[in-house]
């Protein structure tokens, strides 16, 4: 596996992540209109994921096995957060068919890192108590619950 910035020759990988993860089962928003699954998606592509390109304000990187994308993430940098600079985990998604392979693990230790280095001081999420695949993954990965986030202190050892 091999992991790589985004560019905006991505956005359809991103576009269709988040719209997968919009439609998954016994979250709170499955079963939406289509209509409101577009805005929300346009939305995302125009905000979120074109700020994490920009790099300054986040990042977006995506997870590639014999250069097909598995897995993908999107962080936003928050510099007005109570304790520094934050990174928020607007999306971590793995291609339905590469699931629980260990690939959003690998992902998700390379953001730390990543936003260690860009120097956030913590890694936070929303995890919907729904959400058994997500909170397996964060939970494992060392985080927290805060509120209804998760959040992880980032250190040196950030991604290890
Ligand atoms: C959450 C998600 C990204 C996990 O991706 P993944 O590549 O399958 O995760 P991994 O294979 O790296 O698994 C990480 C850990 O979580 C566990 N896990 C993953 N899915 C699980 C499930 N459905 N049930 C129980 N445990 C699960 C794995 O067993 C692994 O645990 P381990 O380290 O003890 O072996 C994926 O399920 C997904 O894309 N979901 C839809 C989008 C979403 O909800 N994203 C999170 C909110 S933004």
């Amino acid at each position: 596996m091999t992991i790589r910035l985004a560019t905006i020759r991505d956005i359809e990988i991103f576009a269709a992540a988040y719209f997968d993860f919009l439609c998954e089962k016994d979250l709170v928003w499955s079963g939406v209109p289509s209509s409101v699954l577009a805005r929300a998606i346009d939305s995302f592509t125009e905000g979120a994921f074109r700020q994490a390109l920009s790099g300054v304000k986040g990042c977006a990187a995506v997870a590639e096995v014999d250069g097909q994308v598995v897995s993908s993430v999107v962080l936003i940098y928050d510099d007005n957060h109570s304790i520094g600079r934050a990174a928020v985990c607007f999306l971590i998604h793995t291609h339905r068919d590469f699931r629980k392979r260990g690939y959003a693990k690998k992902l998700l230790a390379w953001a730390e890192k990543r936003a260690f280095l860009e120097g956030c001081k913590v890694l936070e999420t929303a995890v919907l108590d729904t959400n058994t695949s997500s909170k397996a993954l964060m939970l494992g990965a060392g985080y927290q619950p805060f509120g209804i986030l998760v959040r992880k202190p980032l250190d040196l050892n950030a991604g290890e």
